[in-house]
């Protein structure tokens, strides 16, 4: 309640009717509406993290010269709060996303934001649009803390002013068809991140370098793009916005393993977990595109699937590029990807106890 306490709140004079909210909530996509308040606060040199507030959602204004529009120096973050059968709300992991941050910002140059106000932001906004967190099947309150270089200066160097956001959006599915198997392409002449980059931090950068190789994937069918590894043009490295998985015919379970180039999902990390604990063998590991695409043929590969706070956990129906186009098994989603998916939401909106503590009130 003290890291709540920092934040504080300057209730909008102009918040949305029940009638208007209502509507709003209704057939939700991912990412369109947004919540009536946000929460923000800036960094200084001198000052530190100061004027900590939940205040009226709006447009900001920023000056042109301010270092984010012309150096990228941005980092964000994804997570959830999840509406339970008995109406109290709760968020998944949000110290992971915080560590994340704090990880990410060390990156970018940025000024680390203490946990306890990044968790004391989140408690304080949810707390305060409580009603917009949606309580219809598979939807939740996408979550959306940021950070970027806000000081007019166009030299090239760590700004000395700071600006933190948290907005929220209530949310549904981030792929329109829900629970279906996507196809996926892999991208030939472009990667996302290489060795000494920057791509195991959230930084908006990473994900600007994905859109062209992404409009690819979609010219080609695909839902997701793919990327190999910048060293070798070898290795399956993540999706454009989420992690990915194999389950081979013997029941084990495979996914890159962390070599500093790929982002560690959250759910990355509790899909571990859950298999680890369900007696599973897992396999962090390099996984070449050779042995996935002679796999995937032969029928040693059973299942692929991508997840992330946004996608959940989303079955990969089909594999392609220029040389090659591989149906996934049967091209439906598999028995080990329906239980992760099961088992994890039945987790995050409380339809079973949760042994791990990962969800917080
Ligand atoms: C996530 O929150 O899952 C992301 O990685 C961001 C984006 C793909 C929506």
């Amino acid at each position: 309640d003290s890291a709540m306490s920092m934040f504080e709140v300057h209730p909008s004079s102009h918040p949305r009717t029940l009638a208007e909210r209502t509507a709003a909530l209704e057939h939700l996509a991912f990412g369109t509406v947004f919540s009536d308040h946000m929460a923000h606060a800036v960094w200084t040199p001198d000052a530190g993290w100061h004027d900590q507030r939940v205040e009226a959602y709006a447009p900001i204004s920023l000056d042109p010269a301010a270092a984010v529009l012309h150096y990228a120096q941005e980092i964000f973050e994804g997570l959830k709060a999840y509406r339970h059968a008995d109406g109290s709300v709760w968020a998944f992991r949000p110290e992971a996303n915080a560590a994340r941050f704090a990880a990410s910002a060390h990156r970018l140059a940025l000024p680390e934001l203490p946990a306890a106000q990044f968790l004391g932001s989140i408690e304080a906004l949810v707390a305060t649009d409580l009603e917009w967190v949606p309580g219809s099947a598979g939807s939740s309150l996408y979550l959306r803390p940021f950070m970027f270089a806000s000081e007019p200066f166009l030299g090239v160097r760590p700004s000395k002013q700071v600006d933190y956001l948290l907005i929220a959006s209530p949310s549904g599915p981030y792929f329109t068809s829900g629970f279906q198997p996507v196809s996926i392409w892999v991208a030939e002449d472009y990667h996302r991140a290489g060795p000494g980059g920057t791509g195991a931090a959230k930084c908006g950068g990473n994900y600007a370098a994905s859109l062209l190789p992404q409009q690819q994937a979609i010219e080609n069918g695909c839902a997701q793009v793919c990327f190999l590894d910048a060293a070798t043009n070898t290795y399956l490295e993540e999706l454009g916005g989420m992690n990915v998985f194999i389950v081979t015919d013997d029941g084990e379970v495979h996914t890159p393993a962390l070599t500093g180039t790929i982002l560690e999902g959250v759910t990355r990390r509790s899909i571990l977990q859950l298999l680890a604990d369900d007696g599973r063998r897992v396999n962090e590991r390099q996984i070449s595109l050779a042995e996935i695409t002679e796999q995937i043929a032969s029928g040693r590969i059973t299942e692929v699937f991508a997840c992330g706070t946004a996608a959940v956990v989303t079955p990969v129906g089909a594999l392609k590029s220029t040389g090659f186009d591989l149906t996934v098994g049967d091209g439906v989603a598999g028995a080990v990807t329906q239980w992760l998916y099961q088992h994890l939401t039945d987790l995050q909106y409380g339809r079973v106890e949760d042994p791990y503590g990962w969800m917080r009130r």
